[in-house]
């Protein structure tokens, strides 16, 4: 089942095995609707493309947004947090808390992409000052807060390196069973950015990635090989400036630019808005097709270091007594995942 992808294309391009490609269906994450939306806390570092996935998640009545909790990552926690305050703001969306989580991770190290993203973590945009301020209990105790009054499972959208949500699934082993679904955007079947082996919100808390990976919750992981099949480019930034909004603007403004530091780079014209990836699978039923697989976080120190290696083909699975513990995008339709960001900035303030 190809769920009416070309899926054929793009396992030709990106050299996929043909169990991939057979393997490659409907997503099984849950799917909220104006009528019934989903509970979701966002767990982010923002961060451009953090900062267009959180506008997506405000504007879409899908979602009953719960929460925007903050992980050191693209930059430094304490910038990630007045950004995710201020974008909250600049959404019309104040209702929705903040909380700020892990500066580093588990063990320590900080890894930072402000060469992508800007010092401030969201380019050269100005943003009018929060009328909020962080929450006092912290991201993980938040979450944890959260789930436990919810009167239903949580789904959660981790768009920056994994160590709060490995902290809340240590520290409250009996909440796991309240989160519905992780829709997490991570890992790489094929190669990496942050180094050939590693995408950068693994490369930067390969531990707590591991803990994520092995904890049994369902996982969606949307990772490069299918945030590189949705590029936007000049004309899209242009379209969302043209909508008329203060949040359109912004968005343009962002995505100008990581074009402008794409361009500086690699030559390219084009740009991966990798976060709002993962949260536009969770909006809509069948965005992203995706298989099953196993996959492990490589946690040694040698050069895979945060590698998620991904096997979907079932009888090496069978032989090794292992059954898939996540499902991963493998195609997406770039041109209905801009047409899902028009309409929600064109909504927003
Ligand atoms: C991921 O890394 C970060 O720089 C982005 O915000 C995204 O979450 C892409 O590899
Ligand atoms: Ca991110």
């Amino acid at each position: 089942m190809s769920a009416g992808y070309d899926v054929e294309r793009w396992a030709a391009v990106h050299a996929l095995p043909t169990y991939h490609r057979a393997a490659a269906g409907a997503r099984t994450a849950p799917c909220g609707t104006p009528e019934h939306p989903l509970p979701l806390i966002i767990d982010s570092d923002p961060g451009l493309d953090d900062a267009l996935a959180i506008g997506l998640a405000a504007a879409s009545l899908e979602f009953k947004l719960l929460a925007v909790t903050t992980v050191g990552g693209n930059a430094d926690v304490a910038r990630c947090t007045e950004n995710a305050l201020r974008l909250l703001h600049a959404y019309g969306r104040d209702d929705v808390p903040v909380a700020e989580g892990a500066a580093g991770a588990l063990l320590g190290s900080i890894v930072r992409a402000t060469e992508v993203h800007g010092e401030s973590g969201i380019g050269t945009t100005e943003l009018p000052p929060a009328v909020n301020t962080a929450r006092p209990e912290g991201a993980v105790a938040l979450i944890a807060r959260l789930l436990a009054e919810s009167p239903e499972p949580v789904a959660i959208a981790p768009i920056g390196p994994l160590t709060n949500i490995a902290l809340v699934l240590r520290q409250y082993p009996h909440l796991i069973s309240k989160i519905s679904h992780l829709c997490l955007m991570g890992g790489s079947i094929g190669e990496g950015n942050y180094s050939v082996s590693a995408e950068f919100n693994i490369a930067a808390d390969p531990e707590a990635a591991d803990v994520v990976f092995r904890s049994g919750v369902p996982i969606t992981m949307i990772g490069l090989d299918v945030t590189h099949q949705a590029l936007l480019d000049r004309a899209a930034a242009q379209a969302l400036r043209g909508l008329g909004t203060r949040s359109g603007v912004i968005a343009a403004e962002l995505t100008d630019y990581a074009l402008d530091r794409n361009l500086e780079w690699s030559g390219s014209t084009t740009t991966a808005i990798h976060d709002a990836v993962a949260i536009a699978h969770l909006m809509v039923g069948d965005l992203v097709a995706v298989a099953p697989y196993y996959v492990a976080v490589d946690t040694t120190q040698g050069p895979a270091r945060g590698r998620t290696v991904c096997d979907g083909l079932p009888y090496r699975l069978r032989r090794d007594g292992r059954t898939a513990n996540a499902d991963v995008g493998i195609v997406i339709d770039g041109g209905r995942f801009e047409q899902l960001l028009l309409d929600a900035f064109a909504k927003l303030p």
